[in-house]
């Protein structure tokens, strides 16, 4: 048997070489096996769907299948129960092109993945927790790494696949010093390498089309001459797709007639080991390997990583009246774009061009145009119609609401007057601005002028790259976001698009706006009203892309007015709803639409982050005793703290937080902070927090979890929860998960907090463990000066401030507080370091023996972070491990 490998090899000894193994192969028997059969016959010519486009073109050269159709075997399906939906991706480097466009595709799929350099020998990450496979799909980026696996890890992974039902993917990517024809290892399949290829054709026998519309011939030669085939005499192995040599190339061994078809991507269907795999000839860059691969996801995850085939495109036309005189439609512009939405409507169910308009530019253009003008207000009822701002103006540019409402004001008063209808509750903003980043005032004025419900950006989170683009609600406005089709408003000639004419054919013909509308079930293009002048770039692009889209899928293509739309995607992403704001200075895109009367510098450095009882208040309090530090203003409604990043006041966006932030005098030395306790145990807070405030620093402060929970019950109490005042504190602490609902609630409420290092290692999911700082609640309370000090220089505060000068004992109090003149203190309020009976010692014993694993793992992750193990936990670990 040949093992695969890499020979370097002299260029002329390449033919030699493919003589040779061609003899080998003849000596060796193995004439048995034969490559796929798709005849070549051009009688077999099969109808095509679509009549005109891109299509015809295709289907016209192209021969029909006459294997018999193998019936489907339906896949063995993945124990769904056992894995977790998560695909394993073995990448060659962190930066390998085809790891990266695998990745691409996953992401952009909205399916979970996990990237690992794949192993040379051994190292296979762990693959399975407990009973539960971790992932439901493996993907090699090279084969040769999954075939020459050592045979412990090779084997090791095998029986997982064939345990828990899982497929692999695998890349075959040739290369100058591949072999030229060899059998891969331990499998009865030939590689036939190197080979320039034409006509490529989809098998329509293959069990794991989905997307794929089965039989299309993709004739001509194609791109590059390193494509490599398969052959084999097994029957588990199904072609997918499959090409002809191209006719200056020398066969390939076997009895294979010239004319055959050869398959470059097979499928695996388990027959000869237990595992199904998809196997490519090529990498990703060829567009239907994209398609094809995407099915392959889908099949052998047994559609759990799967994408529905209804897609929903809405095609906007921006700036209707507003274009430059001379680029804008005409009457005869304006008749094409009817016949055309009339042709799509037949391909596209219920498809719409969506025109938004500014009033103040009607009859902006020459005579001719201004007739467009009019063509198109006469058609008005043909065309759903959505407002731009009255004179285009950015939403951001105008602090004032009530101005801002005017402007839309005389748009919609423009709209009543010619009839255009106004109720369709969608808008969008000139670049974008004021949807993101937020101008509340924007969508107020939106909501009160037009009863706007849905708008949609590029902008969210960024505009690149452009597959992590999301929606979001904001104030009652559905908020989606739109994909880029390439057509800009100085796009308006075939012959002068922006690196040529191919660029944009490229683009629908399996390219990037092929690829959009593929894996983005909702797609809101935005186009301009030049797009429609002159070539009608426009209608060129959708309708030539609807026909691609139907010629070589199965997609359903359906178009729908944009709140229903708007409704369909957030019940297909309700979890996008809850948006995830950023800093917007640290796009430049978004700071420039954002108002100029907002700064970032109204965002705070750091944060106190809880958990309560633990001393977070006199840390506030001393802090706030700095001339360089300054706190956020009290809120009223949330016992003075924010609480922004845990709860519904996240909602009302970042305008509101920063309200509580005065404009510092000097942003590079002024420290504002915030401190809200509750943000700790939060599962919400670290993920927001990092992304509005990547660079914040974090404090955290940390008791025995017992103290903490017998303090936050006794607070409790003194506010009077009926809880509390009800049961005892051991009755808390002990309730059974039988308890009533209001006890097992203060019994969360009063003991999860207390699990320190779970709620740690969330945080440093998010934030750099450089930029946390746990400070030790008994060294604040009894020795705060050290504590404070401590903080100062985490922080990197000047001028350095003199705590042991600036505080004082209160023996009253019974804690530190502000030394102030004549001997006096200002110390915390009455809440602040209360009086109450010391906790009884059964309480103590069974809290000890709750949070001991607890504070293991604590002690664990602070000695791996390099950072002291408090008096408390010491002493705490020692009484446990004695008891
Ligand atoms: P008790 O009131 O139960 O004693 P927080 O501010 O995070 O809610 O924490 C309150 C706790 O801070 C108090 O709990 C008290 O033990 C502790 N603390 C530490 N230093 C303090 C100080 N200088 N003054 C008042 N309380 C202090």
């Amino acid at each position: 048997m040949l093992k695969l490998w890499k020979v370097v090899r002299p260029a002329r000894q390449l033919e030699l070489h493919r003589l040779i193994l061609l003899l080998i192969a003849f000596s060796l028997g193995s004439m048995g096996f034969l490559a796929y059969y798709v005849s070549t016959s051009p009688k077999a010519k099969e109808p095509l769907p679509l009549p005109l486009g891109d299509c015809s073109s295709g289907g016209a050269a192209g021969p029909g299948p006459v294997r018999p159709p193998v019936p489907p075997r339906p896949p063995r399906p993945p124990e769904t129960a056992r894995t977790e939906p998560v695909v394993l991706v073995f990448v060659e480097s962190a930066y390998s092109q085809l790891g990266q466009e695998i990745v691409a595709i996953l992401e952009s799929s909205r399916f979970r993945y996990s990237t690992e350099l794949a192993p040379g020998r051994g190292d296979m990450p762990t693959l399975t927790d407990h009973t539960r496979g971790r992932y439901v799909l493996v993907i090699y980026e090279n084969l040769l790494k999954y075939v020459n696996l050592d045979a412990w890890s090779r084997e090791l992974l095998d029986r997982y696949c064939v345990e828990y039902g899982v497929g692999i993917i695998g890349f075959f990517r040739a290369h100058e010093h591949s072999l030229l024809s060899a059998q891969l290892k331990g499998f009865p399949l030939f590689l036939h390498s190197n080979l320039g290829l034409r006509d490529y054709q989809v098998n329509p026998s293959a069990p794991l089309l989905h997307l794929t519309r089965p039989s299309r011939l993709e004739p001509g030669p194609l791109p590059g001459d390193d494509w490599t085939i398969f052959q084999s005499n097994h029957s588990t192995y199904e072609p997918v797709l499959l090409a002809s040599l191209r006719p200056a190339e020398s066969p390939v061994p076997g009895p294979v007639p010239r004319r055959t078809r050869l398959p470059t991507v097979v499928q695996d269907l388990g027959l000869h080991d237990g595992i199904q795999r998809v196997l490519f000839g090529h990498g990703l860059s060829f567009w239907l390997h994209k398609l094809v691969f995407v099915d392959a996801v889908a099949y052998l995850t047994g559609k759990r990583l799967c994408l529905d085939l209804d897609r929903y495109i809405l095609v906007d036309i921006d700036d209707i009246f507003v274009g430059k005189e001379g680029t804008r439609m005409k009457v005869a512009d304006v008749e094409a774009l009817l016949t055309t939405q009339n042709k799509l409507r037949t391909l596209v169910p219920n498809f719409t061009f969506n025109l938004g308009f500014s009033g103040k530019f009607y009859h902006t253009g020459t005579e001719e145009e201004d007739a467009g003008d009019d063509m198109l207000l006469k058609h008005r009822k043909e065309f759903w119609w959505f407002p731009h701002m009255w004179s285009h103006m950015q939403p951001h540019l105008f602090h004032n609401r009530s101005v801002l409402a005017d402007q839309m004001r005389l748009n919609k008063q423009f709209a009543l007057e010619h009839g255009i209808p106004t109720d369709l509750g969608y808008a969008v903003a000139p670049h974008h601005s004021g949807v993101y980043p937020i101008h509340t005032q924007l969508y107020e004025a939106w909501k009160s002028v037009w009863g706007i419900q849905v708008t949609s950006t590029e902008e969210y989170p960024h505009l690149r790259p452009a597959r992590y683009r999301r929606g979001f609600i904001h104030n009652g406005i559905m908020v989606l976001p739109r994909q880029t089709c390439g057509l800009f408003t100085h796009t308006i000639f075939y012959n002068e698009y922006p690196g040529g004419s191919r660029e944009l054919d490229r683009s629908i013909r399996g390219g990037e706006l092929f690829l959009t509308v593929l894996l983005n079930p909702i797609s809101i293009f935005m186009t301009h009203l030049s797009n429609y002048g002159n070539d009608r770039l426009g209608l060129y692009t959708f309708e030539s892309l609807v026909r691609f889209l139907q010629c070589w899928t199965r997609l359903r293509l359906q178009t729908l007015p944009p709140v229903p739309l708007a409704r369909k995607y957030f019940e297909l992403f309700p979890q996008e709803r809850s948006p995830l704001w950023q800093n917007p200075c640290d796009d430049k895109r978004h700071k420039d639409i954002w108002s100029k009367e907002k700064t970032c510098d109204r965002l705070p450095k750091f944060l106190i982050v809880g958990p309560q009882k633990t001393g977070t208040t006199a840390i506030h309090f001393f802090l706030s005793l700095h001339p360089a530090v300054t706190s956020s203003f009290p809120s009223p409604s949330t016992f003075e703290e924010i609480q922004f990043f845990n709860g519904p006041n996240y909602h009302k966006g970042i305008d509101w937080y920063m309200d509580f932030f005065p404009v510092p005098s000097n942003a590079s030395t002024d420290f504002l902070f915030e401190k809200s306790a509750t943000y700790f145990d939060s599962e919400v807070v670290p993920r927001r927090g990092a992304a509005l405030l990547p660079r914040a620093k974090i404090i955290t402060v940390l008791t025995n979890p017992a103290d903490r929970a017998y303090s936050w019950y006794q607070h409790q109490r003194a506010h009077g929860d009926p809880a509390a005042l009800n049961y005892t504190f051991y009755q808390v602490i002990s309730a059974s998960s039988q308890a009533p609902l209001a006890l097992r609630s203060l019994q969360n409420r009063c003991l999860v907090p207390g699990y320190y290092s779970t709620h740690l290692q969330r945080w440093l999911t998010y934030y750099p463990s450089g930029q946390l700082l746990i400070v030790d609640g008994q060294e604040l309370r009894t020795n705060p000066a050290a504590s404070m000090e401590s903080i100062q220089k985490f922080l990197g505060i000047t001028p350095f401030l003199n705590y042991t000068r600036t505080l004082r004992f209160d023996e009253d109090k019974g804690f530190w507080c502000q030394g102030l003149e004549g001997g006096k203190t200002r110390c915390l309020g009455k809440s602040k370091g209360r009086r109450y009976p010391d906790m009884d010692t059964e309480s103590r014993l069974f809290l000890m023996d709750f949070f001991r694993n607890h504070n293991l793992d604590l002690s664990k992750l602070l000695n791996r972070l390099g950072q002291p193990v408090p008096s408390w936990l010491r002493e705490e670990l020692q009484h446990s491990s004695l008891g």
